[in-house]
């Protein structure tokens, strides 16, 4: 198997920053709880959102799991939150 979350996440960065890190206005992935992540990806598949609805139906839940298991090891960019996984 070639692909790992690392790769799968590059297609994120452009809107929510290099390793979940947001500069912007949209939500930082960084730190977010593996269980909730999954949980809004699938709520994204069933048309939830704005932007993501469209993206999130492009992943299956093999894959969903491997960026959520990326993110969540994301140092985030306040680290007081690093570690609350
Ligand atoms: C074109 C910009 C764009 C790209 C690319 C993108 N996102 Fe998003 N993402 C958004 C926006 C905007 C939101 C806010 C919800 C909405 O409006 O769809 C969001 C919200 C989310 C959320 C919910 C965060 C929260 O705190 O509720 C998750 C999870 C997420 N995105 C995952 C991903 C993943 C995984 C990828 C890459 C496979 C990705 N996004 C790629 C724009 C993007």
């Amino acid at each position: 198997m070639h692909e790992n979350g690392a790769e799968l996440a590059s297609a994120c960065t452009a809107c929510h920053g290099t390793g979940g890190q947001s500069q912007g206005a949209v939500p930082s992935l960084a730190g977010m709880k593996a269980a909730r992540f999954s949980e809004r990806m699938q709520a994204f598949k069933t048309g939830d959102g704005t932007i993501m609805n469209r993206i999130a139906p492009g992943y299956d839940s093999r894959e969903i799991d491997m960026l959520a298991r990326y993110f969540a090891a994301q140092p985030t960019a306040t680290s007081d939150e690093a570690g609350d996984k």
